[in-house]
C-alpha cells in the first residue's frame, strides 16, 4: 500500500478538493483506494455521504489513529491510501507527513499564498519524506502555455526545495460542481477540461518513484 497526504498549512487552497479527486482517480484506474478524513471539519466525509458509489472507500479518524488505521487498511488489501487534512493543526499535517510516501503541498497560485507555503514545505522537509507542490485553482493559460502567474509561481517556489508538480489544476466551476452530490469531476464530466487535469495529474503522481503504483 501507498500512502498519499494532502496538505497544507493554509485554509481554503484545495486539499480536500484535490484529495477526494485523486481518491476517484485512483480508483477509477483500478486501484483500491481509502479516503482518510482527518480534519474535524470533515469536509471530505460530508463529499462522501452524498455519494451514491461505495468507492473509494472512506474513514473519519482522529489524528492519533492514523497509525493503526493505515496498518489495518495495508492488511486489509487496500492499494492507496489519501489523507485529508486539516490547515489549522501543525502536528495533524506533522504526522500525516511522516506516515506518507509521499505528501502533497497544495497550494494556489497567487502571491499571498505562496507566502505562505514555507510553513508546509519546511514540516514535510523536516519530516524527511518526499514531497510534491501542486498548483490548484490555475488560470487557465493560452494554447499549450501556461498563465503568468503560474509561470512565475514555478519560478517563485524554486526557493522551496519541494519539486512542483507539472500537470498543475485549473479554477473550474466543474471542480466544485462535481462535489455536490458526491461525484468527482471525472464522474460529471468526464471528457471536459478539469477531468484531464485532474487525470493528467494522477498520472504524473502514480508513477512518482515513491509512489510507483502506475499499471
Ligand atoms: N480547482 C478548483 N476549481 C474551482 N474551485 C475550486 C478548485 N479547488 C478548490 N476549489 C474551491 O475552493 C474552495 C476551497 O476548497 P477546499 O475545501 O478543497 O479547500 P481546503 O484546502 O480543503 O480547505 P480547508 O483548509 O478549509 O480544509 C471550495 O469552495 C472549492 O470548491
Ligand atoms: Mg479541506
Amino acid at each position: 500500500m501507498k500512502t498519499l497526504a494532502v496538505l497544507a498549512r493554509k485554509g481554503g487552497v484545495g486539499k480536500t478538493t484535490v484529495a477526494v479527486h485523486l481518491a476517484v482517480v485512483a480508483q477509477q484506474a483500478g486501484k483500491r483506494v481509502l479516503l482518510i478524513d482527518l480534519d474535524p471539519q470533515r469536509s471530505a466525509a460530508g463529499w462522501w455521504r452524498e455519494r451514491k458509489a461505495e468507492t473509494p472507500e472512506l474513514v473519519e479518524a482522529e489524528p492519533r489513529q492514523l497509525p493503526e488505521i493505515l496498518a489495518a487498511a495495508a492488511e486489509d488489501g487496500i492499494d492507496l491510501a489519501v489523507i485529508d487534512t486539516r490547515p489549522s493543526a501543525e502536528s495533524d499535517a506533522v504526522l500525516a507527513a511522516k506516515l506518507a510516501d509521499l505528501a502533497l503541498v497544495v497550494t494556489r497560485p497567487a502571491i499571498l499564498d505562496l507566502r505562505a507555503i514555507g510553513a508546509t514545505t519546511e514540516l514535510v522537509k523536516a519530516a524527511g519524506r518526499p514531497g510534491l507542490v501542486v498548483l490548484n485553482a490555475c488560470p487557465p493559460g493560452r494554447d499549450d502555455a501556461e498563465a503568468s502567474i503560474v509561470r512565475e509561481a514555478r519560478e517563485g517556489l524554486v526557493a522551496y526545495g519541494l519539486p512542483v508538480a507539472r500537470n498543475s489544476l485549473g479554477q473550474r466551476a466543474a471542480m466544485s460542481h462535481a462535489l455536490i452530490d458526491g461525484r468527482a469531476v471525472t464522474e460529471f464530466d468526464g471528457d471536459g477540461k478539469a477531468a484531464a487535469e485532474i487525470r493528467a495529474l494522477w498520472k504524473e503522481i502514480s508513477r512518482w518513484q515513491s509512489i510507483n503504483v502506475a499499471s
